[in-house]
């Protein structure tokens, strides 16, 4: 008796992970804003590309994330630079969303060492990859003084070009 209860479980539970499986992967998949770059969106330069590629090589994704949630713990960051959206990340195949934050949540950081402001910003990044500490006696960030200089230029490109094209472009 207790047996025959065991298929229309089975049965039931198959159908609930078929609806969850549909309504998690299934359907975003096929919802504009992934399909779609978000307004002012632009496909990476050459050198921010590969920029792109050392930040990936080098696990800077293990301690930093890339993504501002609509939840308590980023009201913070919402406030100042909005909530992510999927069409974000249209040129970030795979992304880098990070699920840890060591680090800051580094989606905006165009914004805050943005290339307008000249090169206080870019000797400030380089510096601080070559060696956190000369900056934050206390940081736990590897320092990544084996890079190249090349490859430390076109990680500053990528890291500067993280949420720039959110900056409002003043009519020229
Ligand atoms: C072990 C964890 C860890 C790793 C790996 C790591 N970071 Fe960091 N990072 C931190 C911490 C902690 C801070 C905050 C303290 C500081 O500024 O050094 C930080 C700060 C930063 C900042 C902000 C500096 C500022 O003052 O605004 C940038 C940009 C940054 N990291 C980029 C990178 C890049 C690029 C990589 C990979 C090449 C990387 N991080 C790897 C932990 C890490």
């Amino acid at each position: 008796m207790r047996y025959i209860r065991v298929l229309p479980i089975i049965i039931g539970l198959s159908i609930l992970f078929g609806l969850a499986f549909s309504g998690l992967a299934v359907a975003p998949a096929f919802t504009s804003s992934i399909t779609e770059p978000s307004v002012g969106l632009v496909a990476y330069s050459l050198s921010e590309a590969k920029g792109r590629q050392i930040y990936a090589r080098e696990g800077c994704v293990y301690c930093h994330s890339q993504q501002v949630r609509s939840v308590k713990a980023d009201e913070n960051l919402a406030m100042s630079f909005g909530v992510s959206k999927s069409g974000d990340y249209y040129y970030d195949r795979p992304h880098l969303l990070g699920t840890a934050r060591q680090g800051p949540d580094l989606s905006n950081e165009g914004q805050i060492w943005r290339r307008d402001i000249g090169q206080p910003a870019r000797d400030y990044l380089i510096g601080h990859f070559i060696n956190p500490r000369n900056y934050n006696p206390m940081s736990i960030m590897p320092a990544y003084d084996y890079l190249s200089q090349q490859e430390l230029e076109d990680l500053t490109d990528y890291i500067q070009s993280l949420g720039a094209w959110k900056i409002p472009q003043s009519p020229s």
